[in-house]
């Protein structure tokens, strides 16, 4: 496995890779891996015949500095777990290879209307931030697929927004979430979790559950009101739960196909998201 940090040295790399007729595939990631990496490692394994991961903790879609800085740095544990699923490369940029003129002057991507509801109320400025980094790598990698989890579902609709609407020629394929035996999303933050907070973070998917088996579309301010005051029982002071158009996260119409229930929710100083999707009865 190769690993990389400079932009030109990994660019090189993969135009060996393509004139060799190699398919590439991308794994974006802040590191910290755990099963849910491990997994979208995996199906992007089926999908090109070599695969990159890249980690890098980025910046710019952090809008509080102290949760930029307590971020898990665990890179020596990441490439010992990479190791063992043979990928072809790790590209692990520093800083100042991703913004070269710092963060505060860099163009920013941004995309509309996609990006302004839930997490883009909550955390402002956060989806600039990940359009940002993505399009950088898109960029230096110049991958035909690029991997990324259902857990983000949001984030997942805009990366393939943008996707389209800027013209790159990459497939973006989705990964389901891995859960824990009792639920809980696998997450990068469920470590900050102490252990009382780790008993109750379950609940977040037993309520999205909830709210999936009694969902009717008469009744859906009722069912993100039932979904929410359960949740702040548990003790867990809730930003959304909201039932939507999984398509475009729009409000549910005769039309909608799919719906998706997505929550945030703060247990102590650790949020959390999760989300569950389901066909239109
Ligand atoms: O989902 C993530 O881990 C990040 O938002 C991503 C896509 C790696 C961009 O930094």
């Amino acid at each position: 496995m190769k690993i990389f940090s400079a932009c030109e040295a990994i660019r090189d790399h993969i135009s060996q890779c393509k004139s060799a007729h190699e398919s590439v595939a991308l794994v974006p990631t802040m590191g910290n891996l755990h099963d849910g990496h491990t997994s979208l490692i995996e199906l992007a394994k089926t999908k090109a015949t070599k695969v990159i991961v890249s980690i890098f903790i980025n910046p710019t879609q952090f809008n509080q500095t102290s949760d930029y800085e307590r971020y898990p740095r665990t890179l020596n544990d990441d490439l010992e777990k990479i190791r063992q699923l043979n990928i072809d490369a790790i590209f692990t940029p520093e800083l100042d290879e991703l913004y070269p003129q710092g963060t505060t002057h860099t163009p920013r991507i941004s995309v509309p209307q996609l990006a302004e509801s839930l997490e883009g109320q909550f955390r402002p400025g956060h989806f600039d931030g990940v359009c940002t980094v993505v399009c950088k790598l898109f960029n230096i990698i110049v991958p035909d697929v690029a991997v990324f989890g259902a857990k983000d579902y949001q984030q997942l609709l805009i990366i393939k927004r943008m996707t389209q609407d800027l013209n790159f020629n990459i497939d973006i394929i989705c990964g389901a979430t891995q859960r824990e035996a009792d639920g809980l999303a696998m997450s990068s933050r469920n470590t900050h979790l102490s252990h009382t907070q780790r008993s109750l973070a379950p609940k977040l998917f037993s309520a999205l559950q909830q709210t999936k088996d009694q969902f009717s579309s008469n009744d859906i301010k009722t069912l993100e009101e039932k979904g929410a005051a359960m949740l702040e029982k548990y003790g867990f002071r809730v930003e959304y739960f909201s039932i939507l158009d999984a398509e475009n996260l729009q409000p549910i119409t005769q039309g909608t196909d799919n719906a998706v229930v997505l929550v945030a929710a703060w247990l102590g100083s650790t949020r959390l998201i999760d989300n569950l999707l389901f066909p239109m009865p």
